[in-house]
C-alpha cells in the first residue's frame, strides 16, 4: 500500500488468533484508537482522502464503524448516519440480512437517514467476506443514495470479501491488509 503512514497503522493492530471462534483471525484494532499519535494519522487520512469530495453525509456501521465515521464525519463538517443492527432504530427501517466470517446478521438503516441524490462516505473498521459492507451499500442505494466510496481501515484480501464489495461496483479504500 502507497501511503505513507500505512504501516505505522498496521503495527498497531493486535492479530487475536481463534476469536471470537477457532479459526477466525481476530483484527483488534483498539491499540490503534488509544494511541493519540496513530487514531489522529488514521482520522487525517480520512479526513484528507475526502475534504474535496463534495459529500452530503457520512454512514458508519454499527458498532467498530461509529467510532471512526464519526469523527471524520465531524471533521468534515457533515452530518452522520448510522446503519445498526437489527432492532436498535426506534423509527421506519429498511433492512438487509448478510453473512458474516462467524454468522448471519440483519442492518437496518432509518427510512429518512438521507435523501435520492445524497453523495455519501461509507466507513466501516474492516473487510472480511465483505457481507457487511455490501448490505449497508445496499440500503444506502435503496434510498437512492449515491455511495461515493466505502471506506475501511483493514481489508482481509484472503476472505475475498474486497473483490466482492468491487464486483458489486462500489469503490473501496482501505488503509492497510
Ligand atoms: C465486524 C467488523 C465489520 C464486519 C466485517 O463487525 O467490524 O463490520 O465484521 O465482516 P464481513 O466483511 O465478513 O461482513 P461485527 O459484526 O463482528 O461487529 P461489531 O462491529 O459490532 O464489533
Ligand atoms: N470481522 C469479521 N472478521 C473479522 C476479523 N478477522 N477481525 C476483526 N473483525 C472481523
Ligand atoms: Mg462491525
Amino acid at each position: 500500500n502507497a501511503l505513507p503512514n500505512a504501516n505505522y497503522i498496521r503495527d498497531r493492530i493486535r492479530t487475536v488468533a481463534d476469536w471470537p471462534q477457532a479459526g477466525v483471525m481476530f483484527r483488534d484494532i483498539t491499540p490503534l484508537l488509544q494511541d493519540k499519535k496513530t487514531f489522529r494519522l488514521l482520522v487525517d487520512i480520512f479526513v484528507h482522502r475526502y475534504m474535496d469530495q463534495k459529500l452530503d453525509v457520512v454512514a458508519g456501521i454499527d458498532a467498530r464503524g461509529f467510532i471512526l465515521g464519526a469523527v471524520v464525519a465531524y471533521e468534515l463538517n457533515l452530518g452522520f448516519v448510522p446503519i445498526r443492527k437489527k432492532g436498535k432504530l426506534p423509527f421506519d427501517t429498511i433492512a438487509e440480512e448478510y453473512e458474516l466470517e462467524y454468522g448471519s446478521a440483519t442492518v437496518e438503516l432509518h427510512a429518512d437517514a438521507c435523501q435520492a441524490g445524497d453523495r455519501v462516505l461509507l466507513i466501516d473498521d474492516l473487510v472480511a467476506t465483505g457481507g457487511t459492507m455490501i448490505a449497508a451499500a445496499n440500503l444506502l442505494k435503496r434510498l437512492g443514495a449515491e455511495v461515493v466510496e466505502a471506506a475501511a481501515i483493514v481489508d482481509l484480501p484472503e476472505l475475498g470479501g474486497s473483490k466482492l464489495v468491487r464486483d458489486q461496483h462500489i469503490e473501496l479504500f482501505t488503509v492497510c491488509d
